[in-house]
């Protein structure tokens, strides 16, 4: 097969290579085009643009397919811990048992975080919301550790403190606005068992960890970790491209990660689910409103730019759903309605000639709302789910040295040039 694509233009013939992935998926490699031809292209919403190469994260949309470093997420949610999948997805490989007993060690050693940073949570409202709290806080992280300014040096110490300190700065912000006090890390804890703890223990009362809740956030982080070059991926690495520092560019990649089209999408999936129900309406008549283009709505936890089949992560947290739900003997009707929702969606034409399947989000909000996590807090557990992919994202693009600042360019399409008008001359 050839290597090259031929592109004509204006009559004349360039030749543009073409570049083959590990897993076969092609590119045609456009870095000369507009040195050769004067042409840049347009690409809205980069729905055809590949950003980078990358080693980290492989999906194949089509065929449900995500895989960690090679490995299937199936098999990560099963038999993996969050913290060794994070030093999969920044290292590479999967650690032994020492170096997987040293990085665990690294992560309790800082989960503090400074004791004048706890002033900035009395400075938020009761009722900021929680990411916004968050990005500010991940940024300020910079301040206390300067030597973060120089992003190629101490580059793991960074990543490895803010691993650890995103669930801090997570649990203590929900503290803060349900007026408890703040609950320090416990060095004897896992991480996500400390994260449970700095939650939801209170001084005056012992607190026992439940087992199955913290391997259900295990999964849950795990599922999340990444996710290739997403919205909120694709900004860590553009702000990183500057060099800005590691703690600046993870919170511009919260912010991104916000959105109701990104990981927002969680907490309004519950909203919508308790707006059916509040309002009493049927599922075919919501899954009518969502298709009406009219109404300006969107069935919450359904589409994907990437997956045209069913969402792997999806699949799993279903029956998780099912699961963790069943074993605690609750009865959502909340869970039963998402069902019947999911039902109704995919059997309709409008969602089966789209390809709009359940993704993520539609699933992960029953499951945190069933461990008591509070809704505002949903994007938040995603953000630190996802922390270690943005962590090895960004490590990849500073290793590479090949890397470019990220500098889009535009056709523009505004006024000719014209002069300055005095403004006792305008009209
Ligand atoms: N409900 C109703 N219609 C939809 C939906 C939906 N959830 N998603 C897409 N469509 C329709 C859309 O109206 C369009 O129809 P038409 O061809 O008639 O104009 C078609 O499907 C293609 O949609 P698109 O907006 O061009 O697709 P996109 O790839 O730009 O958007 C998406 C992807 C995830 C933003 C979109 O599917 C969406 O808004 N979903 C709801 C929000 C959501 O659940 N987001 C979480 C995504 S998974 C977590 C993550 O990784 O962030």
């Amino acid at each position: 097969m050839s290597k090259e694509a031929k592109l004509i233009l204006e009559d004349k013939e360039f030749a543009l290579p073409i570049i083959t992935g590990s897993e076969g998926e092609k590119a045609i490699d456009i870095t000369k085009l507009r040195a050769q031809t004067g042409y840049i292209t347009i690409d809205s919403g980069y729905m055809n643009t590949g950003a980078t190469k990358s080693a980290i994260t492989f999906l194949d949309g089509e065929r449900g397919i995500l895989r960690y470093r090679g490995i299937p997420i199936e098999d990560l949610a099963e038999k993996s811990t969050f913290v060794e999948t994070s030093y999969l997805l920044i290292y590479g490989e999967l650690p032994n048992k020492e170096q997987l007993h040293h990085y665990s060690e690294l992560l309790t050693r800082h989960s503090m975080i400074h004791e004048d940073m706890k002033n900035f949570f009395d400075g938020y409202p009761a009722t900021a919301h929680p990411m916004a709290i968050l990005s500010a806080m991940v940024c300020s992280l910079s301040a206390y550790y300067p030597e973060s300014l120089n992003v190629f040096e101490n580059m793991e110490m960074q990543a490895t403190r803010l691993l650890s300190k995103l669930r801090t700065i997570a649990a203590f912000s929900y503290k803060k606005s349900i007026g408890q006090p703040i609950m320090y890390p416990l060095d004897h804890l896992s991480y996500c068992a400390n994260f449970l703890q700095m939650m939801f223990a209170h001084p005056s009362q012992p607190y026992e960890v439940d087992d199955d809740i913290v391997r259900a956030i295990n999964i849950l982080l795990i599922l999340h970790a990444d996710h290739e070059q997403n919205c909120s991926t694709s900004t860590v690495r553009l702000v990183g491209s500057s060099q800005a520092n590691l703690f600046a560019s993870i919170s511009a990649g919260i912010c991104a990660l916000w959105g109701p089209l990104h990981g927002g999408a969680n907490q309004e999936v519950i909203e919508m689910l308790h707006e059916i129900q509040t309002t009493g309406m049927k599922c075919k008549d919501f899954v009518a409103k969502v298709k009406d283009k009219k109404s300006n709505m969107r069935l919450m936890g359904f589409g994907h730019r990437v997956y045209k089949n069913y969402d792997p992560r999806a699949k799993i947290l279903k029956q998780m759903a099912d699961l963790i739900l069943g074993k605690k003997g609750i009865k959502d009707p909340m869970l039963e309605l998402a069902q019947e929702l999911e039902g109704a969606a995919l059997s309709d034409p409008y969602f089966i000639e789209r390809k709009l399947y359940p993704n993520v989000d539609f699933y992960s909000g029953l499951l945190y709302k069933a461990m008591g996590i509070p809704i505002n807090m949903f994007t938040v557990m995603f953000a630190i789910g996802r922390l270690p992919g943005w962590i090895a994202q960004w490590k990849e693009m500073m290793d590479d040295p090949d890397r470019k600042i990220g500098r889009p360019r535009q056709i523009y399409t505004g006024q000719p040039e014209r002069h300055y008008v005095p403004i006792e001359k305008r009209r």
